[in-house]
Formats: C-alpha cells, structure tokens, sequence
C-alpha cells in the first residue's frame, strides 16, 4: 500500500507485531511473535535483518520470538528494565533498559516509553510467571521526524491526551481485539483523543477470543472526517 511516501515502510506480521525499516535504512521490529506467530505468513518468518528490537511487555503474544530473533541477528533490544535483567540471564547482549517516561535513542531512532493498563509477566517453561515490570507502549519518532505510537496492550487511558499533546504521533497502532485489551469502542475514542492521520488496529482476531474487528472501529470513528483507517492484513507492506 503506498500511502506514507516518506521513506518508512511498515509490514505487519499479525496481531502486534511490526517491522518498520526507516528511511535510513534500520530495521525495527517491535513485538517480535513471528515464527510462533499464527498470523504471520510462512514467507515473513525467515527474517533477513534486525536492527533494533522494542518491546512492550513480557506476554508470550509479543515476545514468543525474541530469545531466538536476538540471539540470531544481535539487535539492540529495548525492554522494561526486569526483561532487560531476564535477557541478560540468557544470555542477549546488547540489551537497552527503558521505563516511562524515557527514552533510548537508537541510530538516530527515538524510542519513548509511555503509560499501557495491562499486565506484564514472562512465562517460563515450567508454566510459572517471572516478573516483567509494568507493560507500556512506545512513541517512535524516525530519523525525518515522522511519528508513531504503538500502544502495546492496554485500555483507553485518560493520558492519551497528553501523547497526543507531547509527541503529536501521526500514525497510531491500536489494539482493538477486545477481552485483553480495548475493544473497538474504546480504540474509536483513542482515535478521538490522539487525532491521528492513520490509525492501524492490532490485536484482534488471532485467537476466536479477540473477537474486535477493523470495521466495527471504523464505523464508530465516521465523525473524526481527516482519519485514515489502515486496517493491514498479515504480509502487507504500507509505504
Ligand atoms: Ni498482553
Ligand atoms: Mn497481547
């Protein structure tokens, strides 16, 4: 889809995770469940290059694939200080530690860390929870100053406001599946609060739980007139 014409391109490998390449050339990949990932195609899963990693929270939907991803391609990963603590037990270098508020600049990449209403806990092979910090989303400002805000799993919070006040972020990743997260109607005020000029719904319908859909949020958003709604499908490619 050719939409940005800055330079960014934005592939969606399914639910909330996405590779962005920026118009310097980085390789970003943000909630890296890809090769464990059932909405992911077949041909995204054999990834090529990884620059940069970020991750929101420690659940199994968002960072299934990390161990392997990092440990294979040697990315700077940017995580909640506990999950930078879990990564270095493992053994990943090369790790950045992050909280709300922050920011870690990569490559001339800006990743911020703002607020998500979740939960956050990495699951370990004998089914017991290990701390993983607060969940957050990241606000990611490019080399030409282009903005986005992936959200992460969270509701709709008040503060939402303050991002849109602060970063001013022209594109949004939102999450929309309901159950876990917000459901369309809140991500239709999300919209509201940050007025974005393209909005991208995210985790929804990789489970029959996450029963939200793309236009349900964009019937519900027909007052905001100026918004795009970039409802990708697993494997597209928005540039
Ligand atoms: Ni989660
Ligand atoms: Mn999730």
């Amino acid at each position: 889809m050719q939409i940005l014409n800055n330079g960014i391109e934005i592939t969606y490998f399914g639910h909330s995770t996405f590779g962005i390449k920026s118009a310097g050339g980085k390789k970003v990949l943000i909630d890296p469940w890809v090769m464990g990932n059932p909405m992911c195609p077949e041909e995204l899963k054999d990834l090529d290059e990884v620059d940069i990693i970020a991750v929101t929270h420690g659940h199994s939907d968002h960072i299934g694939d990390l161990l392997e991803i990092a440990k294979k391609f040697n990315p700077v990963v940017i995580s909640t200080f506990e999950i930078y603590k879990w990564l270095n037990d493992k053994g990943v270098e090369n790790c950045l530690p992050i909280n709300k508020g922050g920011t870690q600049t990569v490559d001339g990449i800006e990743f911020t860390m703002t607020h998500a209403q979740h939960s956050s806990s990495i699951e370990n092979d004998d089914g017991k929870l290990t701390y993983a910090g607060e969940p957050g989303g990241y606000i990611i400002r490019f080399e030409n100053r282009f903005t986005i805000y992936h959200a992460g799993d969270t509701n709709l919070f008040g503060d939402m406001k303050l991002i849109k006040e602060i970063y001013r972020p022209e594109l949004v990743m939102l999450p929309i599946g309901d159950v876990f997260t917000m459901s369309p109607l809140e991500a239709s005020f999300a919209c509201r609060m940050l007025l974005p000029k393209y909005v991208i719904p995210m985790h929804y319908g990789t489970f029959p739980m996450l029963t939200g859909t793309p236009d349900e949020l964009e019937n519900m958003t027909h007052d905001l007139g100026g918004l795009q709604h970039l409802a990708l499908k697993p494997g597209e490619v928005l540039r």
